[in-house]
């Protein structure tokens, strides 16, 4: 039997199929490349000198999908495959509810014709809005989504909930990301975002290795211990991790579960700027521009509920995130591309 999952070429994907392979699960991989390289999946083959069953197909594409569950023994999916850059979406609403939202529920369609019930689905801290308390934990209501992107997390979030409801023989687990950074200890497999990083750890080693000028810090006039906005940064590797032990949870046939991932310390932009600085000793020109619309002051999880029902905990700190996120920006100037 093999686990099927979507967007194994991307970031957390790639990260995530190397720990299922160390852990002896037989992987295919399906991602339709648009935001990721097949070269992520060599780079997974050669640290766990694994083959790699991949296909380059769109969730969208529902004959793609029967010929994969036809010719394998897909017993569980974990489901990356998405758009997820917040701006864009905000640009393209009609882009991201259809390739997330139709997407998935085609997916889910093509399992269930194939009597393939088991999922794990990736959703993210974002479902919470401007959260009604912090530390952040799973009974935390859900919030109102300030662009589109989060919006078809949070309705997702409620369709898979309420296909395993009529039918218990789903057995879904939904994993809330907090802020996934850091790269595999290798320095051969990162994060590769297109174009200029929307999202800070990028940002802070583009700009590291010279690519970009400097950092911009998105407002220093918030409520937090230096006015810049606090989130809690999780170790990709740690993440990834995370999905293996989730995996219990569908081996227990557990119906609906829902975790946060997340280290549950809050970090400052300026407190990875310094940190990230100490850990690499190079120094990270900035300046203070205005808030970045929709940004929120402060979000990190209460990480317990993940630990106790799943023995799952981050085990690297915010040196080892700083460190490994710059060995494989330096190793790799240009990503994937050389
Ligand atoms: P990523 O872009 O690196 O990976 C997503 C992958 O999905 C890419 O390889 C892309 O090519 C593929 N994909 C997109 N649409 C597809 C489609 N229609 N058919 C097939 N493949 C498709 O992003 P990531 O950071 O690895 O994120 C993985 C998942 O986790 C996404 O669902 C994302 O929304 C979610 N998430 C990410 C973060 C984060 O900060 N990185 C936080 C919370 C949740
Ligand atoms: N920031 C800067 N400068 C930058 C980029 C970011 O100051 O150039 C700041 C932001 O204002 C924020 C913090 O750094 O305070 C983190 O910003 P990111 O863009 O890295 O992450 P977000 O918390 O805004 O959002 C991320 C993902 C979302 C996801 C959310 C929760 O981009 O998709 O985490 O999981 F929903």
């Amino acid at each position: 039997m093999a686990i099927l999952v979507t967007g194994g070429a991307g970031y957390i994907g790639s990260h995530t199929v190397v720990e299922l392979q160390n852990a002896g699960y037989d992987v295919v991989v399906m991602d339709n490349l648009c935001n990721s390289s097949e070269k992520s999946l060599e780079r997974v083959e050669a640290i766990t000198g694994k083959k790699v069953p991949f296909y380059k197909a769109d969730i969208l594409d529902r004959e793609a999908l029967e010929e994969i569950f036809a010719k394998e023994n897909i017993d569980s999916c974990i489901h990356f495959a998405g758009l997820k850059a917040v701006g864009e979406s905000v640009a393209k609403p009609w882009e991201y509810y259809e390739n997330n939202i139709a997407g998935t529920l085609t997916l889910v369609d093509v399992m269930r014709k194939h009597d393939c019930k088991n999922i794990i689905f990736s959703s993210s801290a974002t479902v919470y809005g401007d959260p009604a308390f912090i530390p952040i934990t799973e009974e935390c209501p859900k919030g109102t989504c300030t662009n589109p992107y989060g919006w078809t997390k949070s309705m997702l979030e409620q369709i898979l909930s309420d296909i395993q409801k009529a039918d218990p023989e789903w057995n879904v687990v939904i994993l809330r990301y907090f802020n996934p950074i850091g790269a595999h200890k290798s320095g051969t497999m990162g994060e590769n975002p297109n174009g200029i990083p929307n999202n800070l750890m990028p940002y802070v080693t583009q700009v590291a290795v010279g690519k970009l000028k400097e950092l911009g810090v998105f407002g220093n006039d918030y409520d937090t211990h230096d006015g810049t906005g606090v989130r809690d940064y999780i170790h990709v590797v740690d993440l990834a991790k995370g999905h293996v032990k989730a995996l219990k949870k569908i081996e227990e046939k557990a119906g609906l579960n829902i975790y946060n991932l997340g280290t549950g310390t809050g970090y400052s932009v300026l407190d990875i700027v310094k940190n990230f600085e100490e850990a690499n000793n190079i120094k990270l020109p900035y300046v203070i521009k205005d808030r970045r619309p929709g940004d929120i002051a402060t979000c990190y999880a209460d990480a317990t509920k993940a630990k106790v029902e799943l023995g799952w905990e981050a085990e690297n700190g915010i040196r080892e995130m700083c460190e490994d996120s710059w060995r494989w920006q330096s190793n790799n100037p240009n990503g994937y591309e050389d």
